[in-house]
């Protein structure tokens, strides 16, 4: 046929201009390499795994034909050797969710099929990357011959929903410095001591793998002393207060632990003398009790998840000074009894300075917003909704001209909407509903271009909405809703939202007097304007 021609063609052209841009210098040492840059047997074993692959990503396998197996999709060899030392097939059109679970076997966009024995003949392969696929072969399981691929560096089998024990075989790839098995949900291990073969290993993680009744895991981590990252979230691992005379864990980084229900005290925790962390996420485990005096010598910490614990005990304590790294700390769901005050004061001017997102929402802060005049000026997110704050908005926000979301909604805050919060010229989300904020929409609300959502609903506003409002055109959220409102509402407060999704203007003392030919934006989903639901107001 035509394209075999064209083909054949095209490998004699490969060839013969081979020698001409390797310039004699680069000779390829081996032999093989000679052949349009591919070794036969290699790819001889690379379209046997394509036999045992069906896909419909056209575009993932349609290149792996003609004589360069060096220039298909996914592969490449050494510049050297001409070996295939890395195979890079991940699917890349999926994002798990926060639980690690994505169905890749339901997923149009992966490749289906098996994991082929014809791999091993890649003796040089270094980095195998399968990812996200429905690779399951006959029985759904990790397949034994990946133990014999000793010359891997990185091995990502992420998000393939491989079923049943874990094979500690995987113990006999010495050379790893990678090891992703995360998202395999319906997989379990009761004994992952093979790990400690792994001396170079730097990446792990079994997110969502099931572990339960591994006791000596933190012992079993604790003999690889090259660990950089740990994700054992969603693990059903038992719990993390076994002792550790010494942690050997140095170069330790990150640690996700997240929803893993350990339900002791927080202070037990035998992460804490892993100094070296600057990333710990302890979220949804049930952990009680005070924060230990250890906390202070955590002096890399630059993210503290501590969130979803429901533990109203919780305080900062201990020795905060030298927690000068911190960018980002989450204690929401917790319901910590406390003086919003005292918290935000043990923070020690260094970690004010850095801080960005500050994450309380859902606690039982109690009190006001203290004065903290300049502090905090790169925080980008503040959420303090859900506590039972008093008092009004607090001048110094002004100067946190960095923020993007802004939400203290479900306090008891008093006073009115201060004119300043116009200068916040960032922020993309203001939520203030359910509280006791009386008088109006400042006019200088016209100046926050950027917003998208705002949340006013649920307070006892009582004046009339300034026509500025309809500059904020790229508004998709607006909830004016349950409030005492007053004035009209014309064209000119919506004519320029062009981009609402959702508004809510029900449950007010104005009247909303639109021209007969207004019509609402395409985009809308839902309004309600009066205290009844106008339903989908969808132009012709
Ligand atoms: C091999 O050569 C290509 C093209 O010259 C270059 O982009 C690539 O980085 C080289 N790879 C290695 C591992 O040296
Ligand atoms: C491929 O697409 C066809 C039609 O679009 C569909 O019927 C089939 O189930 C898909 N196959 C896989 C493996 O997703
Ligand atoms: C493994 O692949 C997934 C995507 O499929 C990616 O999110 C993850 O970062 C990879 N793991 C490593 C260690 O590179
Ligand atoms: C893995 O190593 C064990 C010894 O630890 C050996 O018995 C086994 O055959 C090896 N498995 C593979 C698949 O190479
Ligand atoms: C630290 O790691 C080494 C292996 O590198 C191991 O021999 C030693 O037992 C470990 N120490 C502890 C306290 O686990
Ligand atoms: C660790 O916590 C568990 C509860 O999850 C508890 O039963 C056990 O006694 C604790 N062990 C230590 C050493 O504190
Ligand atoms: C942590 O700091 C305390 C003093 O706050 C000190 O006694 C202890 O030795 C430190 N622990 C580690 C592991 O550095
Ligand atoms: C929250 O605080 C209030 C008042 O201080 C108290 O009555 C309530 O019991 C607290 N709630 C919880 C869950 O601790
Ligand atoms: C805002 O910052 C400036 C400069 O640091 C300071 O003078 C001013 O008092 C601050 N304003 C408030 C309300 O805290
Ligand atoms: C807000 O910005 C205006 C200029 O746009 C400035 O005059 C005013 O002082 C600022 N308000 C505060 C409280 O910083
Ligand atoms: C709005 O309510 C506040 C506080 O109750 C009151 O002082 C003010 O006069 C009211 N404004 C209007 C226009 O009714
Ligand atoms: C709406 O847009 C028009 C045209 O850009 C502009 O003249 C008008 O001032 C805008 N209205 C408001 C309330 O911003």
């Amino acid at each position: 046929s035509m394209s075999r021609t064209t083909n054949l063609l095209l490998t004699l052209i490969t060839i013969s201009i081979f020698p001409f841009f390797t310039n004699g210098a680069l000779q390829p040492q081996h032999q093989h390499a000679h052949d349009g840059g591919c070794i036969p047997a290699e790819r001889a074993a690379l379209l046997s795994l394509k036999e045992g692959i069906t896909s419909n990503n056209t575009n993932l396998l349609a290149s792996w034909k003609g004589q360069d197996c060096c220039r298909w999709r996914g592969i490449s060899c050494s510049n050297r050797t001409g070996h295939v030392i890395k195979l890079h097939l991940r699917n890349p059109n999926v994002a798990p969710d926060h639980y690690g679970y994505h169905d890749a076997c339901a997923d149009a966009s992966a490749l289906f099929g098996e994991i082929s024995p014809s791999l091993l003949s890649l003796k040089r392969l270094k980095h195998l990357d399968l990812s996200m696929n429905c690779l399951l072969g006959t029985n759904s399981q990790i397949p034994h011959l990946l133990g014999s691929m000793g010359n891997l560096r990185y091995l990502n089998l992420s998000g393939i929903p491989f079923t049943g024990r874990m094979p500690s075989h995987l113990g006999n790839l010495s050379k790893l410095q990678y090891l992703d098995l995360g998202y395999c949900p319906a997989m379990y291990s009761t004994d992952i001591t093979w790990l400690t073969k792994l001396p170079f290993l730097k990446f792990l993680s079994m997110r969502g793998v099931m572990l339960p009744g591994i006791a000596d895991w933190p012992h079993t981590l604790n003999m690889i002393p090259s660990l950089r990252v740990i994700d054992l979230s969603n693990c059903l691992l038992d719990y993390a207060n076994q002792s550790l005379q010494h942690v050997n864990l140095t170069k330790l980084e990150k640690l996700d632990l997240f929803n893993n229900y350990f339900e002791h005290s927080l202070a037990s925790g035998w992460f804490w003398k892993a100094t070296s962390l600057k990333y710990l996420d302890l979220g949804n485990n049930r952990l009680f009790g005070q924060f230990p005096d250890t906390l202070g010598n955590m002096t890399n910490l630059q993210v503290l998840d501590i969130s979803e614990n429901w533990n109203p005990h919780m305080m900062m304590a201990g020795n905060l000074e030298n927690l000068c790294g911190l960018e980002i700390i989450d204690l929401s769901y917790n319901y910590i009894n406390g003086d919003i005050a005292v918290l935000m004061e043990s923070l020690p001017q260094c970690t004010r300075k850095k801080l960005q997102e500050m994450d309380l929402r859902y606690n039982n802060f109690t009190g006001t917003l203290p004065n903290l005049v300049s502090d905090f000026t790169r925080l980008r997110i503040l959420s303090l909704s859900g506590n039972n704050l008093v008092g009004s908005i607090p001048p110094w926000l002004v100067n946190l001209t960095r923020l993007t979301t802004l939400e203290l909604f479900s306090n008891h805050l008093t006073g009115s909407i201060p004119p300043w919060l116009g200068n916040l010229t960032c922020l993309t989300s203001l939520e203030l509903s359910d509280n006791l904020l009386t008088g109006s929409i400042p006019a200088e609300f016209g100046k926050l271009m950027y917003l998208t959502i705002l949340d006013l609903s649920s307070n006892h506003l009582n004046e009339s909405v300034p026509a500025e409002i309809g500059s904020l055109v790229n508004l998709i959220f607006l909830d004016l809703s349950n409030n005492s409102f007053t004035g009209v509402i014309t064209e000119e407060h919506l004519a320029n939202l062009t981009s609402l999704k959702q508004i809510d203007l029900s449950l007010n003392n104005f009247k909303i007097a639109l021209n007969s030919d207004w019509r609402a934006p395409s985009t809308l989903e839902s309004a309600w304007f009066a205290s009844c639901q106008m339903g989908p107001l969808f132009p012709p």
